[in-house]
């Protein structure tokens, strides 16, 4: 993957019935077959959805992606599944490092890294999530909360190829606010100082934007200096705001 085009990455969390998604996949291929879009399109379903949205979606350009993983291959790990068997089935990334997981299933930094590791040793990209607290953001320590999760998180197999980093705030994922335009160019301009800063193969990993995104902002936000695509929680889960915020070009 490149920063020529944007990505727009859907993570449906625990939400996506078996009709949910036949019926979204049919609106966002019949959507994306009158009006292409310019952007990179990654769906991230519950792991239940993913061999048949595989399959939906094989003669298009949207990708399949996972919302966790194990950091093994194989092995003795009841209801883990591994990057290596997300591959197998037509998976093309793995988001690791989700707030959602470092909080409701304690993972940390560390983990995150070898999860990534993980997804690297499977061929796929890592959407690697990063960001801070309303606490933490009030205390004026977003950035130096950001760079630890960063520089922990970040395995010595990351490259702009197979690595992209999401920056999530946390009080912004599902509350309908957003960081300002000044407060979210200054996060990615210094995510994207850090990657510069330990390695060079880092430069050009594109980064996320991460936190209520949806139609009616994407273009705002797409438009930010160091922006290269969105994560998008809820507003994945109904094609027609999908598509939307597939449509948004960049507002300058
Ligand atoms: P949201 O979630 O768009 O519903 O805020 C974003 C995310 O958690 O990835």
């Amino acid at each position: 993957m490149t920063k020529a085009a944007m990505l727009v990455v859907g993570n449906w969390k625990m939400n996506g019935t078996v009709a949910e998604a036949t019926q979204f996949a049919d609106e966002l291929i019949g959507g994306i077959a009158c009006r292409p879009s310019t952007h990179d399109l990654i769906v991230c379903p519950p792991a239940t959805l993913i061999a048949p949205l595989v399959a939906r979606f094989s003669q298009t350009s949207v990708r399949i992606g996972a919302q966790d993983c194990h950091p093994g291959v194989t092995g003795a790990h009841t209801g883990d599944i591994s990057a290596f068997l997300l591959a197998d089935c037509g998976v093309s990334a793995i988001i690791v490092g989700h707030s959602e997981r470092r909080a409701d299933h304690g993972e940390i930094d560390a983990l995150v890294r070898s999860k990534a590791e993980a997804v690297h040793a499977a061929g796929l990209i890592a959407i690697i999530c990063v960001g801070e607290t309303l606490d933490q953001r009030r205390a004026g320590d977003a950035l130096s909360v950001i760079e630890r999760q960063l520089r922990a998180s970040l395995p010595p197999t990351a490259d702009a190829r197979n690595t992209v980093v999401a920056y999530e705030p946390v009080w912004a994922i599902g509350s309908g606010l957003t960081p300002s335009v000044a407060e979210i160019a200054e996060v990615h301009g210094s995510i994207s100082q850090i990657l510069r800063d330990i390695a060079p193969a880092l430069a050009d990993t594109r980064l996320l934007y991460g936190g209520s995104v949806k139609p009616s902002n994407a273009g705002e936000i797409l438009a930010i200096a160091d922006v290269n695509g969105v994560l998008v929680g809820g507003a994945s889960l109904k094609a027609a705001d999908f598509l939307g915020i597939a449509a948004s070009a960049p507002i300058l």
